[in-house]
């Protein structure tokens, strides 16, 4: 017994392929918080890229507009928000249930209202404190989920544009940096 555990200790220490920190990373696991933090940094880029150097730039220039019904319209492209919708449909198609939305509490689309009182009292929560994410668990098709709430700021004038000259807005004072509502994302927490 005593001889099989020198082994293994002189194995351990002689090893250099055996880094100890990734061991521990292992058995560990990575938090649910650092997931959707990663995923928040990747989806949030995108948004704030597609935004300022697609939409906004061919908009100033002239070129095209973005708007809701781009499929059917011709030299129209897709408001950020449906470029993030369309990007989650994809993302979910690849069988990591994986999925994000954006909410707010002064919704264009009344779909995008907060669906109950936990996903309200986060909008209310980042209105004071945007820099903290909202996070707990939710039951979705009998599954446990991961859900982290993060704030959507007005990075670009065209969000703040857009937004207060909608018909269908029901606020009309955003201003820049703001942050106009909150995106959503869910992870399982089966595996
Ligand atoms: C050209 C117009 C336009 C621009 C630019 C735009 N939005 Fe929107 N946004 C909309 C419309 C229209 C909707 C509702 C679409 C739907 O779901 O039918 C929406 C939806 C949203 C929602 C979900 C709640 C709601 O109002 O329905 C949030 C949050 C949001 N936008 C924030 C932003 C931010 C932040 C930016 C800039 C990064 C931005 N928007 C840029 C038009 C725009």
């Amino acid at each position: 017994m005593r001889r099989i555990s020198a082994v293994v200790l002189a194995v351990a220490l002689l090893s250099p392929s055996l880094p100890t920190t990734s061991l521990a990373a292992e058995q560990a696991g990575i938090s649910p918080e650092t997931v959707t933090d990663y995923l928040h940094a990747v989806i949030e880029a995108h948004r704030t890229f597609y935004t300022i150097h697609v939409v906004e730039r061919l908009q100033k220039d002239g070129m095209t507009t973005a708007a809701e019904n781009w499929r059917a319209k011709k030299n129209t492209l897709p408001l950020p928000v449906q470029f993030l919708m369309e990007s989650n449909e994809l993302a979910m198609k690849t069988g990591t249930r994986v999925n994000y939305r954006l909410i707010s509490l002064w919704p264009i689309n009344p779909l995008n209202a907060p669906r109950n009182a936990s996903e309200q009292s986060a909008l209310d929560a980042l209105r004071k404190h945007p820099e903290r994410s909202v996070t707990g668990t939710v039951q979705i098709n009998n599954e446990t989920y991961f859900q982290a709430i993060y704030a959507d700021h007005a990075v670009s004038q065209s969000c703040v544009n857009c937004h207060n000259t909608h018909p269908d807005s029901p606020r009309k004072d955003f201003r820049l940096q703001e942050a106009m509502g909150g995106l959503v994302i869910e992870i399982p927490m089966g595996r």
